[in-house]
């Protein structure tokens, strides 16, 4: 495929939701049932997001979330079914890690098991200690009184 075309963009506003939504629909199994008000607020709370385009087509993307020095998360990586195998994935994944908020950062994690070899001829390791989660709470507890009053004192 000649992909001399297609165009990598790193602008939040550019990202059409509904096609964000269809393209994890064909191309990533694990956000195949995320809803678009959803997806807006991870986007909201992502630096980079990196989307690629054929014309209007969404065809890659991929985000992450970074502290900017120390660690960095990259999430949700996918390119189109269509277009896979033409060096894309290699360039949307470089992309995200030139971005002024990842290329100083000490440390990138990946939280995935899926696709290692892909990832591996990029740079990246199979990495065994870190392997802690807490899954969503169903109740919060409330805050507790200092941490409420820190808050209040941050918003005057
Ligand atoms: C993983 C994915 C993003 C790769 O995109 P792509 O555009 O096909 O990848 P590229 O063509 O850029 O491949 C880059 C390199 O990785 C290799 N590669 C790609 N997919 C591979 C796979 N499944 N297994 C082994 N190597 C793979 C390519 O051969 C190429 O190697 P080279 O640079 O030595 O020639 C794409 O297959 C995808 O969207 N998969 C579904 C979603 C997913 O699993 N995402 C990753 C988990 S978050």
């Amino acid at each position: 495929m000649n992909s001399s075309h297609i165009q990598f963009c790193d602008r939040k506003s550019k990202i059409d939701l509904k096609q964000l939504q269809a393209l994890f629909q064909v191309g990533a199994f694990w956000a195949e049932e995320r809803k678009i008000e959803d997806l807006a607020v991870a986007i909201a709370n992502s630096e980079p997001v990196v989307s690629v385009w054929d014309k209007n087509k969404l065809i890659g993307f991929a985000r992450a979330t970074s502290d900017g020095i120390y660690r960095a998360t990259i999430w949700d990586v996918v390119i189109d079914p269509n277009y896979r195998g033409a060096g894309l994935g290699r360039k949307l994944v470089e992309t995200v890690l030139s971005h002024p908020r990842m290329s100083r950062v000490e440390r990138v994690y990946l939280m995935t098991t899926n696709q290692q070899s892909f990832y591996e001829r990029i740079g990246f390791e199979c990495n065994s200690t870190t392997t802690m989660v807490l899954y969503s709470q169903p109740s919060i507890s409330p805050l507790p009184a200092q941490i409420m009053e820190s808050q209040e004192t941050l918003r005057r």
